[in-house]
């Protein structure tokens, strides 16, 4: 028995019936469907569609019908299309006619479109946590580096030194911003669709602002039409998921890296890593690569939806039953994820030693130029001066460290006897003069900013500081 088998003389081809029945994954949603319900059932008693007993009958029915599915998640089950028609059958077998009056003026378009913006506004939360504990972690490494240095890169070849600090807040930064995009993704889906009906709207004069209230809707959809075929707020979410995935890709592939031999400038904990069933020496990253290689997952469920949307008439499709298992596969990928970077990242120690040593050598040739600079050459003959230094002390197999007083001269009689100690990390970093630089004061100041956003965004018990 379906919600709409009165249309028809027979029953589905069982086949075809279970192609389209959701109810094994939509059942994540029973909570936000009788949440509309019950706030759909005042709604019409309110409009005097329902009598007070009927209304009475089927809160009170839809009441216990929640706690039960809450305490025994087991209850909800059954031969059901879906969640929607599972909550409706188990209403009317315990208030009979009462619970047949339930749907008055509601289409399941609606109702579908109003459980996953419930959904995701009561889940969002969570995945914020998740990505402010990882900023929090990367935080408290930030603090432990104090003035260890170590070499950034770009094109992957050593580019110039950077505090430690400044490598794990760079990561921070990116996450503060996946903090952003999901409470954006939330205030997108923050629109109560009720009241639409199928598609035109709905004949009985229910009370959408007092609806859009007591669900915890700031505004009502603009239009019954849109409303009936958008899933923006679905893309808005994959995409903010998407992006955070990508971001813990960045994050686990630096990671990857610098545990690895070659660098070694972090120590992966035990705890954190897997061994090899061949090679005893093997210490292996894990965890790290399932991060980064479950991004494609999530990007494949954006991508995925994306694709489905286009091919769509105005209106509410069967198709846009996909968004479900979607939203549900890149929540919970970006949630194991992050909290599997936390537990590295939480655990990481610092090789202070292979850091300061790999940042010392040939990447301080900006600093050589910007020496010149400060004496009055201009930035482009510098650049060449230091760029024949470079390529001498290559061929030799030394660095600015080796260069005796007469070698500097002979490089440029613009270098006095402070030029060497222009040329070292330390000296690199403290001459960086911006807000956003890797300079010694600037990420004090911008771990302190980031410290004032832990606590605005995390409970204070979950902080590690
Ligand atoms: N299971 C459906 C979905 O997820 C619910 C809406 C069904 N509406 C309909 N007209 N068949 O989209």
């Amino acid at each position: 028995m379906t919600l709409w088998s009165g249309r028809f003389d027979s029953a589905p081809d069982p086949a075809a019936f279970d192609f389209g029945i959701s109810f094994g994954f939509d059942r994540l949603l029973f909570e936000d469907d009788v949440t509309g319900s019950l706030a759909w059932a005042e709604a019409l008693g309110a409009a005097g569609v329902l009598s007070v007993g009927d209304t009475r009958a089927i809160v009170t029915a839809l009441k216990d019908i929640l706690a039960e599915g809450l305490r025994n998640p087991a209850f909800v089950a059954g031969p059901d299309e879906d969640v929607h028609s599972f909550v409706e059958r188990t209403l009317v077998e315990r208030v009979g006619d009462a619970g047949r009056r339930l749907h008055t003026g509601r289409s399941r378009n609606e109702q579908v479109s109003l459980d996953l913006r419930l959904y995701l506004r009561r889940r969002i939360p969570a995945l914020q946590q998740a990505i402010a504990r990882l900023v929090d972690a990367c935080a408290s490494q930030a603090e432990q580096a104090g003035a260890a240095l170590m070499p950034s890169y770009t094109h992957l070849r050593k580019a110039q030194p950077v505090l430690v600090a400044h490598f794990f807040l760079s990561h921070a930064a990116a996450l503060q911003r996946d903090y952003a995009r999901l409470a954006a993704a939330s205030a997108e889906a923050d629109a109560l669709p009720l009241g639409s009906g199928a598609i035109a709207g709905t004949s009985y004069p229910v009370d959408t602002a007092m609806l859009a209230k007591t669900l915890g809707f700031s505004r009502v959809v603009q239009n019954s039409m849109d409303a009936s075929s958008d899933r923006d707020f679905v893309a808005s979410f994959l995409f903010a998921t998407s992006l955070a995935m990508v971001h813990l890709s960045r994050l686990a592939e630096d990671l990857i890296l610098f545990t690895g031999e070659e660098h070694g400038f972090f120590e992966l904990s035990d705890a954190s890593a897997t061994g090899s069933s061949m090679m005893p020496q093997k210490k292996n990253p894990d965890p790290l690569e399932l991060v980064r290689g479950k991004t494609g997952r999530a990007v494949g469920r954006l991508t995925g939806w994306l694709v489905t949307m286009k091919g769509l008439p105005t209106g509410y499709n069967k198709d846009l039953q996909e968004d479900k298992e979607a939203v549900f596969d890149a929540e919970n990928t970006l949630a194991v994820s992050a909290h599997a970077a936390h537990a590295v990242v939480s655990r990481l120690s610092i090789n202070a030693d292979r850091t300061a040593q790999a940042a010392s050598g040939l990447l301080l040739a900006t600093d050589v130029a910007d020496y010149l600079v400060s004496r009055g050459m201009p930035f482009r003959r510098a650049h060449e001066v230091v760029g024949a230094m470079v390529r001498r002390l290559l061929a030799e197999r030394r660095d600015f460290s080796d260069l005796s007083m007469a070698e500097w001269r002979e490089a440029s009689d613009m270098f006095g006897e402070d030029a060497p100690l222009a040329a070292t990390a330390l000296a690199s970093v403290q001459a960086k003069r911006t807000p956003q630089s890797t300079s010694p004061d600037a990420v004090q100041a911008a771990l302190g900013r980031c410290r004032t956003w832990i606590s605005a965004a995390l409970p204070p018990t979950q902080t590690q500081k």
